[in-house]
């Protein structure tokens, strides 16, 4: 059967800037739908990082030497391009982290630890990746305050019906939710959301992990007052990715690490803390990697992230729909206008680990296991699925591949 999608993003022509794919696996070129965990990256982001370090490398905000001067222009300009692209208002904001991970628990520990207590409540949704529910689980223990999750209905679409019930049962002062799901693809109402949250006096963090690099993000239409992501889910390199905060809150808010840079003036009796954002950035920052993550930034706006978006939801449609006329096939999530390019699924009687394994002597690179949502998982009645997830160098051939191989786990486990 050929596959229909024609989208209107030339991933043939960009999967050139991508060096992986110059590579065959078990002698088949290499298919990989796993851009959900991280993604591959292009030419363009490896060449700034080498540039950087064999140009411009030095410690940053400490030299008076030209060196320094350069190194520390570069990393400043990769945070006014974060700024830029989650339209933050004041590039003081954006605090570079190690990955969405750290940023999400610098607002846990650093936020959490000082403002809840007894009769608070955090709420977080079932759809949360580990990264934004097991900060928050444990800083509820730590301080006493109630945890509540919200539920998901079955297309796995959040059913904000529970929100006030939450409400009564003490006064919540968190809401904590992805814009996108790593799980199910799906796109969560963040906006309101946000509303609710700051009708009740809480505040919203948002896990912007698998957001960034595959939907528009305006961190000031969201509402919200925290936006965490990672580098390496959206073409940029491993080791770096970065916090959004509201200004007043994190001016507001104890340091998160301490020691080297993040303080004003230390003395034997105490010690003042720096301005932001030098403030939550303590030690040496990863700077080749920020330089990095600011490339694959201006990639991601060349090629133009309403296109990568559409040109996923597209290829989204067709394997779900593909995949659905597998006998013994169960998809999971919402229907393909209301996800990302993510597809979950699971084939009857056959464990995805076996799944993924003959689709990789096939040269298909898939995910198979719980993706760090076991509190989903549970929900589902699953240990695991399989998930397909698309990016902006994914093509529809890869699409007939997926499904072969499918087919093929099929024959084989009978
Ligand atoms: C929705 C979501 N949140 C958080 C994370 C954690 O990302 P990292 O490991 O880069 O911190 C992931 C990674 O898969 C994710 O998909």
């Amino acid at each position: 059967m050929v596959v229909t999608a024609r989208t209107s993003l030339d991933a043939q022509k960009l999967r050139a800037d991508f060096p992986i794919f110059e590579q065959e696996i078990h002698g088949k070129p290499l298919a990989y739908l796993d851009s959900a965990v991280t993604s591959q990256k292009p030419r363009q982001v490896l060449d700034a990082m080498r540039d950087f370090y064999e140009t411009s490398n030095a410690n940053v905000h400490r030299g008076v030497y030209t060196l320094s001067e350069r190194a520390t222009e570069a990393f400043e300009g990769a945070r006014q391009k974060v700024a830029d692209f989650v339209n933050a208002p004041d590039v003081r904001e954006v605090i570079f982290t190690r990955q969405a991970t750290e940023a999400l628990n610098l607002v846990a520990y650093a936020w959490g630890l000082n403002n809840l207590g007894p009769g608070d409540l955090v709420v977080v949704t079932e759809l949360e990746h580990h990264s934004n529910f097991v900060p928050w689980q444990y800083m509820a223990e730590k301080t006493g305050a109630g945890f509540r999750m919200l539920h998901v209905n079955e297309d796995g679409e959040l059913d904000l019906s529970g929100l006030d019930e939450a409400a009564r049962d003490g006064n919540v002062k968190v809401v904590a939710a992805n814009l996108v799901s790593n799980a199910l693809g799906t796109i969560n109402p963040i906006e309101k959301l946000a509303a609710w949250a700051h009708a009740q006096g809480a505040i919203m963090v948002v896990d912007g992990a698998q957001a960034a690099p595959h939907h528009p993000v305006d961190v000031q239409a969201l509402g919200c007052d925290f936006f965490a992501l990672s580098a390496h889910k959206m073409c940029g390199p491993t080791g770096v990715g970065a916090l959004w905060g509201r200004r007043e809150i994190l001016e507001a808010m104890e340091p998160f690490n301490l020691g080297g840079h993040m303080i004003s003036k230390v003395r034997y009796e105490s010690t003042t803390w720096g301005e932001l954002p030098h403030k939550f950035e303590a030690g040496t920052s990863p700077i080749a990697e920020a330089v990095g993550l600011g490339a694959a930034i201006d990639y991601l706006n060349e090629v133009g992230i309403e296109a990568i978006e559409a040109h996923e939801q597209e290829l989204a449609a067709v394997a779900l729909e593909r995949l659905g006329e597998i006998e013994g096939v169960t998809l999971y999530g919402p229907p393909a206008d209301r996800r990302a390019g993510i597809v979950s699924f699971n084939v009857e009687g056959i464990h995805p680990h076996d799944v993924a394994q003959v689709l990789d002597s096939e040269g298909v690179a898939i995910r198979a296991g719980h993706h760090c949502c076991q509190p989903l998982m549970t929900r589902l009645a699953v240990a695991a699925t399989n998930r397909a997830s698309f990016y902006l160098y994914s093509v529809p051939e890869e699409i007939d591949r997926l499904v072969e191989g499918v087919q093929k786990t099929r024959k084989i486990f009978g």
